[in-house]
């Protein structure tokens, strides 16, 4: 069952634990979305108070933040992150995730696969036992009818995200489609996230399966910390 407790003080507890990581010389992977913002914000402090980092962003929106907090960049051609903080749409026990709300998951998941310590931030909302939030998968334009027919034939229900404040679909930062796939609750991610990547057109899909190694999950009155 999911918690509460989330609110905006309980996801800046979780990104400023994470933001304390980042060693002098390290390469830090930026996640998206509204906790990792947090992290990024509070990032940008200690590169104020002299810590000597550079960042990888893991979409326009977290470039975006990075630069206005004086956080220099690099990219993945140039080094791999030492650490890479990141929210989350769900955390399950075993430390699997759903993400993608952001339809930044592509981009995120090569960020932070690739780094060292991939640490994700959230707030008790995001924990469930198992996963059950819909699953994002991005895909190529053209590739949408095939790619929701899979979908169907893997269990799921496929949706077009639709935009917020324009007509039409949500277009990734990469110039691509989202489709949330509601599969209820999965009994083995592991299984499912490798159905989904050998599909054609399917650029990347949110679960997140045995990359995680931390998770501080922020509340009213502290941050919780799970190694895995
Ligand atoms: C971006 O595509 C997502 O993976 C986000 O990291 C995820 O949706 C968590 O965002 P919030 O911290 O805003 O809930």
């Amino acid at each position: 069952m999911k918690q509460t407790g989330g609110g905006e003080d309980a996801k800046r507890r979780a990104g400023e634990s994470a933001a304390e990581i980042p060693d002098d010389g390290d390469v830090v992977g930026l996640g998206t979305g509204s906790t990792a913002a947090h992290a990024i914000r509070a990032l940008g402090e200690r590169v104020d108070a002299g810590l000597d980092v550079r960042g990888i962003p893991t979409s326009f929106q977290s470039r975006e933040l990075a630069r206005e907090v004086g956080i220099p960049l690099t990219d993945l051609d140039e080094s791999l992150p030492d650490v890479a903080i990141d929210g989350a749409d769900e955390v399950a026990a075993d430390g699997a995730l759903v993400k993608g709300g952001g339809a930044a998951h592509a981009r995120e998941k090569l960020v932070d696969s690739a780094a060292e310590r991939f640490v994700v931030v959230a707030d008790p909302t995001k924990e469930a036992e198992r996963l059950s939030h819909p699953v994002p998968v991005e895909l190529l334009p053209d590739a949408r009818a095939p790619v929701a027919e899979a979908v169907r034939s893997a269990g799921g229900e496929p949706e077009l995200r639709a935009a917020e404040r324009k007509d039409g679909p949500v277009v990734t930062d990469n110039g691509n489609l989202v489709l949330d796939c509601a599969f209820g609750e999965i009994d083995d991610p592991d299984a499912l996230a490798r159905t989904l990547s050998t599909v054609p057109g399917v650029v990347e899909h949110g679960l997140f399966v045995g990359l995680v190694d931390e998770v501080h999950v922020g509340s009213d009155d502290g941050v919780e910390i799970t190694s895995y």
